[in-house]
C-alpha cells in the first residue's frame, strides 16, 4: 500500500486515552490512508467520531492522556511517532500546518496580532525586523486583510471572527507547509464567510502545492473541495474512495444517512431558499 510517491502514509493507526477509572479508550482504531503531494481528502464524520484525534497524532499534539499505542504515520519519508518532540515541533509550522476551529482561543489574547504572526514568520528562519514586517504584511495582504501595516497594532478582540480565522491561515501557511490540516476551519463562522474562508484556504493551498486534509462534519464542505472523501465513524473508516464516488454513490448505510442528514448537500439552494444572505444564514443549521 506504500507507495513511494506518498506524501502522507498512515497505516493501522490506533489511539487510546488513559479513561479516570484507569483504564483505556480507543478513539482512534485502525486508520489507514495516503495522501499524495498536493492532493485533498476529506474526513467527515459526526462530533466524537475521532476526526480531531485522527489529526493531532499526526500533528503530535495528542492530549496527555492520549497516546498513539500501534500503527505508523509516515511523512515525506520519516516516521513522526518516533520523533523526539523537539523535532516534532519543527515539523509543525514547517512541514505541516494547522488551522483550527476556534480562532479566538488559538490566538492569544494579550499579544497583537503583529505579534503572533511574527512568532509564526520567525519560527523556522532568522530575519531582521523589518523583514518580518514586511513578509507579515504581505502575509496578511494575502488573506484578504487590506491595510496590514496598521492592522498589525490590533489586538485578536479587535477583529471579527472570520479576520481572526483569516489570521490563522496566515499563519499556517507562513511557511508553506507540504500538509495542511484544516479542523472544522470554519465550523465557528457565517455561512456566507465560511465559503469565502473555504476558497481562501482552496487557494492558497494549490498555490503553495500544500496537501490538504479537510476535516468536517457538515458533508457539504467536503463535496467541490476534495479529491477523496473518508468517512468516520466511532474511531473507525467506515468508507473512503473519490469524492463523487463517495458523495453520489455511497456504500455505506451510514454514510447515506450522513448524506441525508446534510440539509445544504446536493440540493438546488436556490429553488429552495430566495437568494438572500439572511435566509441562507438562518437555514444552515
Ligand atoms: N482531551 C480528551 N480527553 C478525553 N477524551 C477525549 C478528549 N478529546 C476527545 N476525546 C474523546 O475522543 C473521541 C474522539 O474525539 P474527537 O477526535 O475529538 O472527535 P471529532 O473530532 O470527530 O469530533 C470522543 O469520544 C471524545 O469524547
Ligand atoms: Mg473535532
Amino acid at each position: 500500500m506504500t507507495s513511494t510517491t506518498d506524501l502522507l502514509h498512515v497505516e493501522d493507526l490506533r489511539v487510546d486515552i488513559a479513561t479516570a477509572k484507569g483504564g483505556l479508550r480507543t478513539v482512534v482504531d485502525d486508520v489507514a490512508f495516503s495522501l499524495a503531494p498536493g492532493e485533498r481528502m476529506a474526513i467527515v464524520g459526526e462530533s466524537g467520531s475521532g476526526k480531531s484525534m485522527t489529526a493531532a497524532a499526526i500533528l503530535g499534539l495528542l492530549p496527555a492522556r492520549a497516546r498513539v499505542s500501534s500503527g505508523r504515520i509516515v511523512l515525506d519519508g520519516t516516521e513522526l511517532t518516533a520523533l523526539p518532540p523537539r523535532q516534532m515541533r519543527d515539523w509543525r509550522g514547517s512541514v505541516m500546518g494547522l488551522i483550527p476551529q476556534d480562532p479566538m482561543a488559538s490566538l492569544n489574547p494579550v499579544h497583537t496580532i503583529g505579534w503572533q504572526i511574527a512568532e509564526a514568520v520567525t519560527a523556522h528562519e532568522a530575519m531582521t525586523r523589518r523583514e518580518v514586517k514586511t513578509r507579515s504584511c504581505d502575509l496578511l495582504e494575502r488573506v484578504g486583510i487590506t491595510n496590514a501595516a496598521s492592522r498589525l497594532s490590533a489586538f485578536p478582540h479587535e477583529f471579527s471572527g472570520g479576520m481572526r480565522q483569516r489570521v490563522l491561515i496566515a499563519m499556517a501557511l507562513a511557511q508553506r507547509p507540504r500538509l495542511l490540516i484544516a479542523d472544522e476551519a470554519t465550523t465557528a463562522l457565517d455561512v456566507t464567510i465560511q465559503a469565502q474562508v473555504l476558497d481562501l484556504i482552496d487557494h492558497l493551498t494549490s498555490e503553495a502545492g500544500s496537501a490538504v486534509i479537510l476535516i468536517t462534519h457538515d458533508l457539504s464542505i467536503a463535496a467541490g473541495r476534495s479529491d477523496t472523501v473518508t468517512v468516520m465513524r466511532t474511531g473507525r473508516i467506515v468508507e473512503s474512495g473519490p469524492a463523487e464516488v463517495v458523495l453520489h454513490e455511497p456504500r455505506a448505510a451510514y454514510t447515506q444517512m450522513l448524506l441525508a442528514a446534510s440539509p445544504r448537500f446536493d440540493r438546488p439552494r436556490k429553488s429552495l431558499f430566495p437568494i438572500d444572505g439572511s435566509t441562507e444564514k438562518a437555514s444552515v443549521r
